[in-house]
């Protein structure tokens, strides 16, 4: 199986598709946004930093990123899903060149409006880990607050406040244009219409597996 990179707008379901290919293609999915939010839970002086740039919508560093993302995966013997990386031509040079310079992936891009990203984002509840994903609007848990596999807390991401959404969206909007030009100069980039429901964008990114 090749590994896949998703690239898509905060809100664009890169989340709750990694999880639904983790569960039935037997996946490993490495999300640099769950690796860092794990370093902010730490509560050291870098997840102290981390916390700052990610509460204000911004992205860390380049170098601090590729160092989490090296220290938590094993191309040798799984195929991934990259979810959330790269964010930028650095990063993406960066995963080409010399993470998956001896593998097979193509990049899949998650096509959707703002303002449904901005309704998604503002409905979404998550567990503390982030691996289960909920929407009050469209998929919500059977009991109020409470995941249904894990029974753990739900939460509302710190970065889910509206205002830092939005400068979430302007920096993916700043960034993600060179990204998507240097798949589609190596004729890797799909794109998919992420609008969709849940069960449609799935069965389009399985056409492509
Ligand atoms: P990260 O955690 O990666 O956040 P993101 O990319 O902004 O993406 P999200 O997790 O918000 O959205 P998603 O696309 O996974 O959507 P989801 O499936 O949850 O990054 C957070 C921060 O970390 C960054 O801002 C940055 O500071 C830092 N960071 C991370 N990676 C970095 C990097 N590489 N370099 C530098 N900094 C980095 O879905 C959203 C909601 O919509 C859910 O409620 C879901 O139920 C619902 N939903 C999903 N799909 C559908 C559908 N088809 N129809 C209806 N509802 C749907």
């Amino acid at each position: 199986m090749r590994n896949l990179v998703f690239i898509g707008a905060p809100g664009s379901g890169k989340g709750t598709q990694s999880a639904r290919l983790k569960d039935s293609k037997g996946f490993f999915h490495v999300s640099t946004g769950d690796l860092l939010r794990a370093e902010v839970a730490k509560g050291s002086d870098l997840g102290r930093e981390l916390k700052s740039v990610m509460d204000a919508g911004k992205l860390v560093s380049d170098d601090l990123v590729v160092k989490l993302l090296r220290a938590n995966i094993d191309l040798s013997s799984h195929s991934y899903i990259f979810d959330g990386y790269p964010r930028n031509i650095t990063q993406a040079q960066v995963l080409d060149k010399e993470i998956l310079s001896d593998f097979n992936y193509i990049a899949i891009y998650f096509k959707v409006d703002t303002e449904k990203l901005v309704e998604r984002l503002t409905n979404r509840r998550v567990t503390k880990d982030g691996k289960h994903i909920y929407n009050l609007l469209t998929n919500p848990p059977q009991k109020e607050g409470v995941c249904d596999v894990t029974g753990q807390e739900l939460i509302q991401r710190d970065d889910d406040r509206e205002e830092v959404i939005r400068k979430r969206m302007s920096v993916f909007g700043d960034t993600v244009g060179p990204v998507l030009e240097f798949y589609k100069q190596k004729g890797i980039l799909k794109e998919i219409d992420a609008q969709k429901p849940v069960d449609e964008v799935f069965s389009e990114i399985e056409n492509f597996l």
